[in-house]
């Protein structure tokens, strides 16, 4: 296989990014360079992401990045194979920006276009930092996703089960919205529940009495409420520590459906390829460490390889879309300039 260089764009949520991977032939991929334009201080204000906001500085910065991100990995446009994109899922103003960004730099240049699945970017992850082999069992976990992919290859993922309400990050992000923490949600009610007891507040697991692998979040949302009410209506507000043991209670209830269910699809995974079996998280979530090392500890009972990409490859990023679309582009996948915007793209 010869070398191939790939620039990737990323701009589907709120962070706008760039970066170039490179896999020289029969050696692991590098990555030359991943700039990440975060858009939190612009959402700030509104408690969420705004897509509005998040489409105009997106246009206003993928230049930039790309930019930044050419100049950090020491290369010019000839030294690329192709331009890869996030075409979608995500908020439609945002992937356009990044969809109409690609475009033009193809059409300037002669390169081939590659539309990236950002699911398949983050599920694709574990092999541009570890070595591992297809078929691999994920877990994808992020604001907007929960589900099981068995990954066959770079483009042929089945879905095994999910969430059937809300995404875990989701529930992170409106947790820390109710107990008045700063968003996203994930890392701040990460920190509070380190410092907290789990055990104060009994929080539902939801459907873990349901076989299969499918997952809810929603009832835990309204249980955490209920909660946060009752402390509020007995003593008129919040300490440190209710904040804490309610961060704690809840990170514990996720840590413990996703391990239960993790350890069903494993199980289930595992009669289809028994010889090596092997476990990958990605995602915004499982860049929790809490998460990480339940996850971990049930891919060892399971006696499977367990990988789990450096934090700043779990949250969104260009490299993983750069790493998709090289893979895409070695299993012979090209796009061209009819690539169009998808706000829904199931795996
Ligand atoms: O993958 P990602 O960056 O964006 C997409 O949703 O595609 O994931 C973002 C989500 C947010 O909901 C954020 O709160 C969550 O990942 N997250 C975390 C942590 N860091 C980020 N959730 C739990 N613990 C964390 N340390
Ligand atoms: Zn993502």
């Amino acid at each position: 296989a010869a070398t191939l260089t790939i620039l990737g764009l990323e701009s589907s949520c709120d962070d706008t990014a760039a970066a170039v991977v490179r896999q020289r032939a029969g050696a692991r991929p590098e990555i030359l360079s991943s700039v990440v334009e975060g858009q939190t201080a612009l959402h700030a204000a509104f408690g969420g992401v705004v897509p509005e906001i998040a489409a105009r500085a997106h246009a206003e910065k993928l230049d930039l990045c790309v930019e930044q991100a050419m100049a950090e990995a020491a290369i010019g446009f000839d030294d690329l194979d192709a331009i890869a994109v996030t075409a979608g899922p995500g908020l439609i103003g945002g992937v356009l920006a990044g969809v109409m960004c690609a475009k033009g730099l193809a059409a300037a240049t002669g390169l081939p276009l590659v539309g990236v699945n950002h699911l398949a970017g983050h599920a694709l992850t574990p092999r541009l930092t570890d070595d591992l082999a297809f078929p691999y069992l994920m877990l994808l976990v992020s604001g907007g996703h929960a589900q099981f992919l068995l990954v066959r290859g770079a483009d042929d993922f089945r879905r095994l089960g999910g969430t059937i309400d809300d995404a875990p990050g989701e529930a992170f992000d409106k947790t820390a919205k109710l107990l008045g923490l700063p968003q996203p949600g994930g890392p701040a009610v990460e920190t509070e529940a380190a410092k907290g007891c789990a055990t104060r507040f009994a929080f539902p697991r939801p459907l873990l009495d349901r076989p299969g692998c499918d997952m809810s979040f929603s009832g835990l949302k309204t249980a955490l409420l209920r909660a946060r009410d009752a402390l509020v209506a007995e003593k008129g507000g919040l300490t440190r520590a209710d904040r804490a043991d309610l961060c704690a209670g809840f990170q514990a209830a996720v840590r413990d459906v996703l391990a239960e269910k993790s350890r069903r699809a494993l199980a289930a995974y595992s009669e289809t390829d028994p010889a090596q079996p092997a476990f990958a998280v990605a995602g915004g979530v499982a860049a929790n460490a809490a998460l990480r090392a339940a996850l971990k500890d049930v891919a060892a009972e399971a006696a499977a390889q367990f990988v789990a990409p450096p934090l700043a490859l779990c949250t969104d990023n260009a490299a993983m879309i750069a790493w998709a679309g090289l893979e895409m582009v070695r299993a012979g996948h090209r796009d061209d300039l009819t690539l169009t915007a998808r706000p829904r793209w199931p795996l």
